[in-house]
This record gives C-alpha cells, sequence and structure tokens, in this order.
C-alpha cells in the first residue's frame, strides 16, 4: 500500500476539524452545566437508549451480567446518593480501589454526578502506594472490595481525612466490617435510586484525578476537568471508530488513564456496549471474550499484543473473531513485529495511539483509514498541534528524522489542569507556547512521528509506568541497604522490567539470603508492577559530582548502549 491509497483526507481534516464538533455532537452550548456522568449516562436514557446494554461484565468464572443505560442510571444515582447522604460535596476526592468490578464503571460516573472527583487506584497497590496517593489527594472516602479493604485499613491512621470507607461486598460472608470506623457495606442494588440531581459542574469542574509516576517525589496527581470530555468523545468517535453497533473492549484498567478516558468516558458518551473482563490474562481467555460477545473494536496495549504473539497464530485461528473489524493499541511503542503479527492473524492493522495521563486524551493516532507505517505512532490528531521540539530554543524542528522532544500546543479539552498540590511542576512542563510531553521522538517525511524514548529515568513496564523513586524508597527501608538505584532492563514482553542496583550498608554481605529478605519487605509496599526482577549489588553507585545516582548510565550498561556524555560523573 502506498501513502497515497489512504482513504482519508487528513490535510482537509487537520483545517477543518475542531474539538467543538463534540460539543454541539453532546448538546452541549456554553453557559450551560456540564458533567461527564451525566453525558456518559443519563443523557442516553434521554436518548431513548435505556434498554440498551452499557456493559457487558464478565468474572473469572465465566459469569456474565449486563447493565443496561437504564441500570448504570438507577444504580449510578445509588453511590451518588450515598455518598451525598455521608456529607461528600462537590470537589471532594473518592478513590475507588477496587479489581475491575460492576461498582467500579458505575461507581465511577456515579461520583462524577455528584460533582465529586473520582481518584482510580489501582487493585495491585500495595501499602505504600495506596497511601502516598490517598495522603496526597486527601481524599474523604473510598469504595473497595472485601479482598482489598485489609489494605485500606493499614493506611487509615495515617490518612485522618478518609471518613468513609464503602465495601462493595460488604453483606457477603465473612469477618465483620468494622462500622465504627467509617466502614459501610455498600450493596449497589440494594442501593439504587431511580432519579438524582445531578450537580451543575462546569466546563472546567474538576473531574477526574490520575496519579502518574516521575522521576523523582512522590507520584504526581493530573487533575482533569468536566469538559475533557469533548476530547475524549471526538477521538472515541474518531480514532476507536466506534459506532452505534459496535461492541467495544477496552482491556486496560480504570487505575490506569486509558481505562477511564476510553474503558469509561468515551465508548459511554458515544452510548456503545462495552465489555469488561474481570479475569487474568491468558490467550485463550481472551479471544474467547472476543468470540463470545462478538467484540467489534477492540483497544489493547503492545505487552498484551506481545503476549498474544507468543500464545501463536494458531490459538487466535480457533475462535470466531469475525466480528472484529477495528484494532488499536497505546502504553507503549508498538513495535513492527505486532502490527506484522496483527495483519496475519487478525488480517487488520493494529492501529497506534499515543498519548499519556496528562494529555487526557489520544494526541498522535492511526485515523482508520490512514496507512499504518509499522513502528510509527501515526500522525497528530487531526485538531492536534503536535511538533519535536529543539530542546534549546524549544522551537519546532524543521528537519526530517531529526530527535527532540516530543511537543504538543496548548490548549485541548483534555489537557490536565495542574498536578495535584505541585502546581510548579505542572508549569516546569511548558516551555515556549508548548506543553512538553517528556518524550523523544521525530517526524518522517510523510508528517509520521517515531518514539525514540522518555527523556526521564521512568520505567515503563508493560506500558505501566513506574518511578524509580517509589522502588529505591522502599529499598532504603530494608535495614542492610545503605543506597540503590532503580531502572528499566530490557524485556522481550514488557518491554522493560524493574533492576535494581543497591549498594549494601557495611557488615552485610550481597547473598541470596539478604535478597529474599530485601524483596520480602519490599513485595509489602510495592505493586507487582513495580517489583523489581532482580537485585544486583554493587559496592557503590555511579553518582554525579553534586551526589545525584546516574540511572542512565546503568540503564546504557544494561541495554549494551553508548554511555553518553559522563562528564559530569563523580571522579574519586
Ligand atoms: C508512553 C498512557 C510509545 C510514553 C496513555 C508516554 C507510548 C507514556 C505510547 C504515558 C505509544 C504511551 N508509543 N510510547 N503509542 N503511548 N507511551 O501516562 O512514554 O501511563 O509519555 O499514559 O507512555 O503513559 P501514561
Amino acid at each position: 500500500m502506498t501513502l497515497s491509497s489512504t482513504t482519508i483526507d487528513y490535510e482537509r481534516l487537520r483545517t477543518t476539524l475542531d474539538w467543538k464538533a463534540a460539543e454541539a455532537e453532546l448538546g452541549w452550548e456554553p453557559g450551560k452545566p456540564l458533567n461527564i456522568g451525566y453525558l456518559a449516562v443519563d443523557r442516553n436514557v434521554e436518548r431513548g437508549l435505556g434498554d440498551k446494554p452499557a456493559l457487558i461484565h464478565e468474572d473469572s468464572t465465566g459469569t456474565v451480567r449486563t447493565f443496561t443505560y437504564a441500570d448504570v442510571k438507577r444504580l449510578s444515582n445509588g453511590f451518588a446518593n450515598r455518598l451525598q447522604e455521608f456529607g461528600v460535596k462537590e470537589l471532594d476526592r473518592v478513590c475507588l480501589f477496587l479489581d475491575k468490578a460492576p461498582e467500579l464503571y458505575i461507581g465511577f460516573a456515579g461520583i462524577l454526578k455528584l460533582g465529586a472527583v473520582a481518584q482510580p487506584l489501582f487493585s495491585a497497590f500495595g501499602e505504600d502506594s495506596l497511601l502516598q496517593r490517598v495522603e496526597d489527594s486527601k481524599a474523604v472516602a473510598i469504595i473497595t472490595s472485601r479482598k482489598l479493604v485489609s489494605r485500606v485499613r493499614k493506611i487509615r491512621d495515617r490518612v485522618p481525612e478518609l471518613k468513609h470507607v464503602l465495601v462493595i461486598d460488604g453483606n457477603a460472608e465473612g469477618k465483620p466490617l468494622r462500622t465504627d470506623e467509617g466502614e459501610f457495606a455498600f450493596d449497589m442494588e440494594a442501593e439504587a435510586v431511580p432519579e438524582f440531581e445531578i450537580a451543575k459542574t462546569h466546563r472546567e469542574s474538576p473531574s477526574v484525578l490520575h496519579y502518574t509516576s516521575g522521576t523523582t517525589g512522590k507520584p504526581k496527581g493530573a487533575l482533569h476537568v468536566h469538559s475533557s470530555v469533548f476530547g475524549q468523545y471526538l477521538t472515541t468517535k474518531m480514532v476507536l471508530d466506534l459506532k452505534d453497533d459496535d461492541v467495544y473492549w477496552c482491556t486496560a484498567d480504570p487505575g490506569w488513564v486509558t481505562g477511564t478516558s476510553y474503558g469509561i468516558i468515551g465508548p459511554w458518551t458515544m452510548g456503545v456496549t462495552q465489555v469488561v473482563l474481570d479475569a487474568g490474562f491468558s490467550a485463550e481467555r481472551w479471544y474467547q471474550t472476543m468470540a463470545k460477545h462478538k467484540v467489534t473494536v477492540w483497544y489493547t496495549a503492545p505487552t498484551a499484543i506481545r503476549l498474544l504473539m507468543k500464545a501463536g497464530t494458531d490459538v487466535v485461528k480457533q475462535h470466531d473473531l469475525s466480528a472484529l473489524r477495528h484494532m488499536c493499541s497505546v502504553g507503549e511503542p508498538l513495535n513492527p513485529e505486532g502490527v506484522h503479527w496483527g495483519r496475519e492473524a487478525f488480517d487488520l492493522d493494529f492501529h497506534d495511539t499515543y498519548w499519556q495521563t496528562e494529555t487526557g486524551s489520544m494526541m498522535i493516532t492511526n485515523l482508520p483509514g490512514m496507512v499504518v507505517k509499522p513502528g510509527s505512532m501515526g500522525r497528530p490528531f487531526p485538531a492536534v498541534d503536535g511538533a519535536v521540539l529543539d530542546p534549546v530554543t524549544w522551537e519546532p524542528v524543521s528537519e526530517v528524522g531529526k530527535v527532540g522532544m516530543i511537543g504538543i500546543r496548548p490548549p485541548w479539552p483534555s489537557l490536565m489542569r495542574t498536578y495535584w498540590n505541585n502546581s510548579a511542576t505542572y508549569y516546569s512542563k511548558f516551555h515556549n507556547g508548548w506543553y512538553v510531553t517528556g518524550d523523544r521522538g521525530s517526524i518522517d517525511a510523510d508528517g509520521y512521528f517515531w518514539f525514540s524514548g522518555r527523556d526521564d529515568d521512568v520505567i515503563n513496564t508493560g506500558g505501566h509506568l513506574v518511578g524509580p523513586f517509589e522502588i529505591e524508597s522502599a529499598l532504603l527501608e530494608h535495614p542492610a541497604v545503605a543506597e540503590s538505584a532503580a531502572i528499566g532492563k530490557p524485556d522481550p514482553v514488557n518491554m522493560e522490567v524493574v533492576k535494581a542496583f543497591v549498594a549494601l550498608k557495611p557488615g552485610f554481605t550481597g547473598d541470596d539470603d539478604t535478597e529474599l529478605s530485601i524483596m520480602n519487605l519490599i513485595r509489602k509496599k510495592l505493586s507487582p508492577l513495580a517489583m523489581p526482577q532482580e537485585i544486583e549489588f554493587v559496592d557503590k553507585l555511579p553518582k554525579t559530582r553534586s551526589g545525584k545516582i546516574m540511572r542512565r548510565l546503568l540503564k546504557a550498561q544494561e541495554w549494551g548502549e553508548e554511555i553518553g556524555d559522563i562528564s559530569t560523573l563523580e571522579n574519586d
């Protein structure tokens, strides 16, 4: 296929497409209240879609539960109503700490309808990861389950603002809840109410708070607002190409921004039916899910694609995936092999999309009908102004193929509005009128963007960003550890996995026992994703003269790369 055979007129779209198109399509006019919960749920009921399935939920045992838009309306009202009775107000943060239960999706909508800020948290988070995020946001309520409530209990005394703990299966058999400590059995069906007066939030009212890891310090909370919906809606429509009859499957967990922007807000504001599989990964199970529910559009991630590749093409062919018509990917570089394999296995292209927690919606995309160049992220979404910037002048580089910093020109509706409690870091992301992503890339002669790497030390393991600082802080809590550095080392499936370098205090030896005891300690603190796969004991860590650990050097060694400029290396 040549570029001229593309079936969309990208250049024309670039000059004509405006985010405002979403406003009209969602029936919104300036000056009117704007609420994502309303647009995702109640509006669909008002449009006559009440009986249409909004959520087809399958759990690990294969039990399927279907929730129509009318169901989601009364059930999300129940969340909003109960939280309101507890005194939760507009702008209060409410955490969701759940596996992919229906309550996660429906509760998210309920929190927004109340005008509170939804703060999703991965169910895999260990005590430290949970504490950092709840402590920073000062959330007043958390929606969780029996399985996870013990972790919440461990942090309660350090987060006094957290008053209400709603346990979705609290009525199920098991130890009694600690009702005197604010634990409450929240039975979604029993709590449902037909009507709830949705908060009159506006364009700039905070909606969602997603924490993301950086190189230094604790994770930062990217704060989004209700008008982000315009970006999420338009990209869902044009990139995921959702249509009324589609059955859509976003494999991402709502603990991650993909799982909210495109696993709740995008598809539901379009009134589309979506599938959720709340079960561990297996290729067989994934294809069964797609065949059983006749999934038509699929949004997944390169790590999952690599795992599916490992399982082979034969297993694909054993399932009837004839309904599948469109596939997209996000989160990490999608290797050309992934695209080639997709063509072989599904006779379709994986359409890569590039964006971040901070950008809130897709920025660089492969639109349906555009020629997919395996290994490229595509071109800026037509309403997005993207460039590769010179890191000194912050001007766009005009040279084809020259690597620089990927920048996006503000404003766009779903750009974060700040980092919670950290506006200085937020402002530091802007240079010369551009939002600078912190990723490096280049643009080819056809205007396609190619990713070259992150410009910081954050580890991208299986699409999840892990801050080295979190791991190093956990390691330092072990009595034997003097200092440590965490980096990403190459991995065939997850792209990177965490490797830790540890220098021990005098009197300790780097043997198997020490390693085991360190691993046992940090396992309790970190999520499984952030766990080092390997610990290497070293006498000392490379440092700059100012005493900063040079993770870059350790990483280059691990990847067999040129070490680059080490002139600032400590020299003793
Ligand atoms: C990386 C994910 C290459 C990148 C929605 C970015 C990608 C970070 C791609 C954001 C892609 C995301 N190709 N790298 N298509 N998509 N990334 O905040 O480094 O969890 O800055 O949001 O993932 O990760 P985040």
